[in-house]
């Protein structure tokens, strides 16, 4: 009797295993099989013309509309069960046929996709209803970025079954209807992080990976596009800073570049969070502007920056900040994204005080060097707003100096998952980016030459199990919660490039979309590793037939046997 419960306990939490990444909030599903019909169509619902979207607006739709039904004739994924799906033909191919997907807009405008990211943070609705019976399949969402979400999940409801034979005809088919998804994200802020200055990435590299995100329905491009060693970004107002500070001509993201990424990740929901990381981490600067940097390329470079060369913009200098705040600004006018991150990160003190112009400038105003960083970040950051937007910085700029931010400042966590409380304590809104659970590139050994028995700094490597069992409520009181932003999983391109990028990235970065989709805590009982493990194994299946070079989670075998390969 026992044995007999389990088992339909086990039975029921099989057949309502759906294969969604990530997860939606809330589905109920029947048991009847549904197949699209040959003629199948996404098209916008009666009352929903295309007069009634703006021009933009029925462009970016448009493109999601095409994308979709490309996934539904392309992907052919075969169910991953041992037969592939075939037990499923003959329910399969005596089943109602769906003639169409209905889109519809539910508030009185549309926008275009840019204007809705554009909106202040957490203002975009991205909520949708998914509805589909034996004859109908209704989506519905208040806005175009809503649609896509939508459109991303039904794409994942499919799947193939090749013909039988000559006689017959393959099959798309959803398992499992009458189905209703009501579907909404927890956080305005899922990001993957993209460093594109230790090794650039053609913009290909970029479009790709911007389409597999939104097939985990991330949503913010992070792009770290400048550091030390390179600078990559192409300046109207400074050309010598890519002219002289990327690595070559060919290694430059040009006006048009940047701006066909932003629009390309627009038609995809996702919203380019541009960071130029300063007063640190800008060595790069000083090929264009030897004047404007301390210390630069000063040895040994471990005593004045984290890694080599050694620079960082110099305090206390009018002519410094009046550079750096403009660099702000145009490159805060190249997305229209509500973020903006300022960096912060790793300033060096040494560099600092060995330089004789910033020592000079403490001296001069009796000042400390909080003090001038103080003026340079608040500078900053009122370009920043002069643009409309939210400020980013990482944690060091709140939790090392005291610099006084103001509170519309927003924290990425990055050094440790432990240093969260302290920023929700100092009353700031937070970006979980924590290095010892979202850092994609540790693990893989260390960079530096000379060093045969080191390894990374993060080690270990961060498993997609232990990217899921990342909790955003860790640690917070529950009136915290609200200071959460999201959460971004990233990638520092020391030892990474186009040729690694995407099996560096994928699947595991879908682990961290599914968590700041889902949200909560894991106390909830929402996140189970045992549950996640064949929808991810479905999603990484899907994407590869996308194009994505995803790795495997487990060997073959073991993905099309749920549970047969789970720790005894
Ligand atoms: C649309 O907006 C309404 C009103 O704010 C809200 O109740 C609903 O959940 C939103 N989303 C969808 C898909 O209806
Ligand atoms: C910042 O502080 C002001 C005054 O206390 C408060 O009204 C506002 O809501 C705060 N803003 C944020 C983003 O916390
Ligand atoms: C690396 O480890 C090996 C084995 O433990 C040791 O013999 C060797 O001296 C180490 N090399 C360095 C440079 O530390």
């Amino acid at each position: 009797m026992q044995l007999l419960l389990h088992c339909v306990a086990l039975c029921v939490v099989a057949l309502s295993v759906s294969a969604l990444w990530p997860a939606p909030q809330d589905m109920q599903r029947g048991s009847a099989p549904l197949r699209l019909a040959e003629s199948f169509e996404i098209r916008l619902a009666s009352g929903n013309t295309v007069e009634r979207f703006s021009n933009d607006a029925s462009r970016g739709l448009d493109f999601a509309i095409k994308r979709a039904s490309r996934h539904l004739d392309d992907d052919r994924l075969r169910r991953l069960v041992v037969d592939r799906g075939q037990s499923d033909r003959s329910a399969v191919e005596s089943a109602p046929r769906l003639a169409h997907l209905d889109l519809a807009l539910l508030n009185e405008d549309a926008f275009s996709l840019l204007d809705e990211l554009s909106r202040p943070l957490g203002e975009l609705d991205e909520s949708y209803t998914l509805h589909v019976t034996s004859h109908s399949a209704r989506l519905l969402a208040n806005t175009t970025v809503g649609l896509l979400r939508g459109l991303e999940t039904f794409t994942q409801l499919l799947y193939f079954l090749p013909a039988a034979s000559k006689e017959h005809e393959s099959q798309r088919y959803i398992q499992d209807t009458p189905l209703l998804i009501a579907d909404r994200p927890a956080f305005p802020h899922r990001a993957l992080m993209l460093d594109t200055s230790r090794n650039f990435y053609p913009v290909a590299s970029l479009l790709h990976t911007l389409d597999a995100m939104a097939s985990a329905k991330l949503n913010v491009f992070h792009w770290h596009i400048v550091d030390q060693q390179s600078w990559p970004l192409a300046s109207s107002t400074f050309p010598d800073l890519a002219q002289l500070g990327a690595y070559s001509p060919e290694e430059v993201y040009w006006p048009e570049d940047v701006e066909l990424v932003v629009r390309r990740a627009a038609s995809l929901g996702i919203s380019v969070m541009l960071e130029i990381d300063m007063p640190g981490h800008t060595a790069s600067v000083a090929q264009a502007f030897p004047d404007y940097v301390a210390c630069h390329d000063k040895r040994p470079w471990s005593d004045y920056a984290a890694e080599p060369p050694a620079g960082q913009l110099k305090l206390g200098n009018p002519d410094v900040l009046a550079f750096a705040e403009r660099v702000v600004r145009d490159a805060a006018q190249l997305s229209p994204a509500a973020l903006f991150s300022t960096g912060g990160d790793e300033v060096n003190t040494a560099c600092y005080l060995e330089d004789p112009e910033t020592a000079a400038a403490m001296l001069a105003n009796s000042t400390t060097l909080d003090s001038l960083l103080s003026t340079f970040v608040h500078s900053l950051h009122d370009a920043v707003r002069k643009e409309s937007k939210i400020p980013v910085v990482w944690e060091e700029m709140i939790l090392k100096h005291d610099l006084g931010l103001k509170n519309d400042t927003i924290v990425t966590v990055w050094i440790s998952s432990h240093n969260v409380r302290a920023v929700a304590d100092r009353g700031y809104r937070l970006i979980h980016a924590a290095s010892d659970y979202l850092y994609l590139d540790c693990g893989s050994g260390a960079w530096l030459g000379k060093a045969p028995n080191a390894t990374s700094w993060c080690d270990p490597f961060k498993s997609w199990q232990k990217i899921y069992s990342f909790d955003p409520y860790e640690g917070l009181e529950p009136d915290q919660h609200a200071q959460v932003v999201g959460g971004e999983a990233l990638l520092w391109s020391e030892q990474s490039g186009p040729e690694n990028l995407e099996p560096t990235v994928w699947p595991r970065a879908a682990a961290a979309a599914e968590v700041f989709w889902t949200g909560g805590s894991l106390a909830s009982g929402k996140r189970n590793l045992a549950e996640a493990l064949p929808r991810l194994h479905d999603w990484r299946y899907r994407v590869v037939r996308r194009g994505v070079r995803a790795v495997p989670l487990q060997p073959h075998w073991c993905a099309l046997r749920p549970g047969a390969c789970d720790l005894a």
